[in-house]
């Protein structure tokens, strides 16, 4: 991995790293990792209750790991390569290491580059920006809208949404061999943000390289669930978000080969970019330090890595803890009747804890503000940023339908309870109708009286 030299990045005496360590020697622990909040009571028509929290995919709660690491880090919160003061070395060194950390997360190369940015979509934006001229990209009409749309309309080459893993294969490999061109990059994600289902990413990178393109791979909704294997995929770049892997303080990664990355643009024009500045022009400098112009987002970063470290050492326990509530959420949805999953490459499909569905006859916005009001589960509903797939998944059969569904998703906010709950309040749905009245207004459904939802609490500041 190459890593920024602790030095002052515009100018000054360099700096020393700061010799730090790890607190503990940390084997792997059996037990789930414990997230803020989980305590959480909200308001409901019946009185106070539990949170269900089924909205992972959306953005995941922070782990009190890294809410206990941002705390350390601010008793000595100063620049980043940018002082000499004792903190400032100290914050600069973290922040490298924060970078070695997420390197190992992702599992990358030596050589490649690990860039912090904002989020999964500020990552594309970037690699956008720094891919060589005339580059084509192949992108599935099944990806999130910040993986579909980036790369501009002229250079995208939009694939349809495919029915099974043979089919996209063969999808890709036909655009492949119709487009070809220097420089071509494959855009995928690794888990759907409506479906959750896991692409075999080997497969499809092993298909780009034998083409002679390179991939990009949209692990936002892998990263808090599976492991992201970079160098093990044979995959060219990776990209996710700080807000769904347990760490929202701001920060997102794109990891990935350093070539086009110190060939490219620099993303953000300024302090700590360059390497000179003199009236005759500028050097912009190489490395990560080529995309993170400006004072870099350390508490972010530091977040970000506490939460990489923390999950990967409690890897089996979230895997199995995740495995059993989404067995138990699709055979429970399952037996609901008018219930339906909507899945890309069919029901038995390998997938992460994301499930979208609709219930026949009732509207998804009215499902998820019944969840939340009457039963206290927080879960999303709509086309989920992926319109084209959620268009492609809900044609027909049931010409009335809204075309939208619900999603429910899992994470270590989840429980057991939380699950059933939510299973049951379908199935009460669909059997009995909401318990309180429910009219369609302009700004989408209200209940009759109040909305027990609207309490007035105390601001954080
Ligand atoms: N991309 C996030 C989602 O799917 C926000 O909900």
């Amino acid at each position: 991995m190459s890593v920024l030299p602790s030095t002052s990045l515009c100018g000054g005496a360099p700096a020393p790293v700061v010799r730090t360590r790890a607190l503990h020697v940390v084997p792997e622990a059996a037990s789930l990792p414990a997230v803020v909040g989980a305590g959480l009571r909200v308001p409901t028509l019946s009185g106070d209750t539990a949170y269900a929290n089924l909205d992972h995919a959306a953005s995941t709660p922070a782990l009190e790991t890294v809410r206990a690491a941002v705390d350390r880090a601010l008793e000595t919160y100063s620049s980043v390569h940018r002082g000499a003061g004792f903190a400032s070395r100290l914050t600069s060194a973290w922040y490298e290491q924060a970078r070695a950390e997420v390197a190992s997360f992702v599992g990358a190369r030596a050589d490649d580059s690990v860039v912090f940015t904002r989020t999964t979509t500020d990552s594309w934006a970037l690699l956008s920006k720094a891919l060589p001229s005339r580059t084509t990209v192949f992108v599935f009409g099944t990806e999130h809208h910040s993986t579909l749309l980036p790369w501009g309309r002229f250079r995208t080459v939009r694939l349809p949404v495919p029915q099974t893993v043979e089919d996209a294969r063969a999808l890709l490999e036909e655009a492949l061999n119709d487009h070809p061109s220097r420089h071509r990059l494959v855009v995928l994600t690794a888990a759907s943000n409506v479906t959750g289902e896991v692409w075999p990413i080997e497969r499809f990178a092993t298909l780009a390289h034998d083409h002679g393109a390179r991939i990009a791979v949209d692990a936002a909704q892998l990263s808090a669930h599976r492991r992201i294997d970079l160098a093990g995929w044979d995959a060219d770049y990776v990209a996710f978000s700080g807000h769904k892997t347990y760490a929202p303080y701001g920060a997102g990664v794109l990891a990935g080969r350093s070539d086009w990355l110190d060939a490219g643009s620099p993303y953000l024009l300024g302090g700590g970019a360059t390497r000179s500045v003199t009236e005759e022009g500028t050097t912009w400098a190489t490395g990560p330090a080529r995309h993170e112009g400006g004072s870099p987002n350390v508490i972010g970063a530091i977040a970000l890595a506490a939460a990489c470290a923390t999950i990967s050492r409690h890897r089996d326990a979230i895997e199995a803890h995740e495995e059993q509530l989404l067995e138990r959420l699709t055979t429970g949805l399952g037996e609901v009747p008018g219930v339906e999953l909507l899945s890309i490459f069919g029901e038995d499909h390998d997938r992460v804890g994301v499930v979208a569905f609709t219930v026949d006859g009732w509207d998804s916005s009215l499902v998820s503000q019944v969840l939340s009001v009457e039963h206290g589960i927080g879960v999303r509903d709509g086309k989920f940023c992926a319109h084209l797939l959620v268009d492609e998944l809900l044609e027909d059969p049931w010409g009335e339908r809204s075309g939208t569904a619900v999603r429910a998703s899992i994470g270590l906010g989840s429980t057991l309870e939380g699950v059933d709950r939510l299973v049951s309040a379908v199935a009460g749905l669909v059997a009995q109708g909401p318990s309180a009245d429910w009219t369609l207004t302009e700004s989408g459904w209200a209940v009759d009286g109040t909305d027990p939802r609207d309490v007035e609490v105390e601001r954080p500041w």
